[in-house]
């Protein structure tokens, strides 16, 4: 196996972001070296210099790599008993608060199970509810997938029978999401590292994305969600992902893994 320098490794990082825009440096450096490594060695490719040089003519391998570093695993009402804390707790204040249309922003979202559990539950909270789904990912290739809203029974194994029948049309070989489902959402590719954000948001998604990320990545993102969210706006984040300090970024805690936005 190749043994890299950490030189090697600063040029690889520093080519990958001026050619093609991806920023590595916020990732945690062991365990993405790890991941590139492993990915190498599998193609045969002997060093970091011939991976780039193949990388820049190659696109299906592109497009290899960066489903590799991303990690797309996911599933519909992903750690349930915290979607059951943002349905019956978190929402209803913030749409108490709102008079216009809720604005919602499922940040790393994946293949679209997210923010589909998003429109899904905001559907029945209230029927005829004004509210509008951001869905984004650096990912190209898996947002093809997320709005073509077609899963396996795997995905689904959070949801109760009745929920999966109220929301999905059963194909022979998958399960469509539903119309009224996926209308209020809209998927755009977005690089949290990199990308300006939107602002305005009532509530911001970020879920099992920021772990792979270095601290200072980790505070980057928080700044930026921070100013995104509308005053009072809430962030829900990921089972390990808790904000040492929410009050330094202008957020209190409502509940574990719930921030609210207090300046
Ligand atoms: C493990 S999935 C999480 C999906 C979903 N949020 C969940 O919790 O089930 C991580 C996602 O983060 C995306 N991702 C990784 N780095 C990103 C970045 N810098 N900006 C936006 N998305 C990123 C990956 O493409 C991947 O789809």
């Amino acid at each position: 196996m190749y043994t890299d320098t950490r030189q090697d490794y600063a040029v690889f990082v520093h080519a990958i972001k001026q050619e093609m825009g991806l920023d590595l440096t916020f990732y945690k450096e062991t365990q993405m070296k790890r991941r590139i490594l492993g990915f190498m060695e599998k193609k045969q490719i002997k060093n970091y210099h011939a991976f780039l040089r193949k990388l820049r003519v190659d696109s299906q391998l592109m497009a290899e790599f960066m489903g590799m570093i991303t990690i797309n695993v996911t599933q519909f009402f992903r750690n349930r008993s915290k979607w059951d804390t943002l349905e019956k707790q978190v929402l209803p204040r913030l749409i108490q608060e709102k008079f216009s249309k809720l604005r919602v922003w499922s940040a790393a979202c994946s293949s679209g199970e997210e923010a589909y559990t998003l429109s899904i539950i905001l559907k029945r909270i209230q029927d005829n509810l004004n509210y509008e789904i951001l869905a984004t990912d650096i990912e190209a290739e898996i947002l093809k997938r997320a709005v073509l809203g077609r899963y396996s029974e795997k995905q689904l194994i959070e949801m109760t029978d009745a929920e999966i029948l109220a929301s999905f049309e059963k194909k022979e070989a998958y399960y469509q999401i539903e119309k009224d489902i996926q209308k209020p959402v809209r998927f755009r590719k977005h690089d949290l590292l990199v990308d300006e954000y939107d602002r305005g948001f009532d509530l911001i998604v970020c879920r099992n994305v920021l772990i792979y990320f270095t601290a200072e990545g980790k505070e980057v993102v928080y700044q930026k969600f921070q100013k995104a969210l509308r005053p009072g706006g809430v962030l829900f984040i990921g089972g390990s992902e808790q904000i040492l300090n929410p009050a330094g970024y202008g957020f209190e805690s409502v509940d574990n893994f719930f921030y609210r936005k207090i300046r």
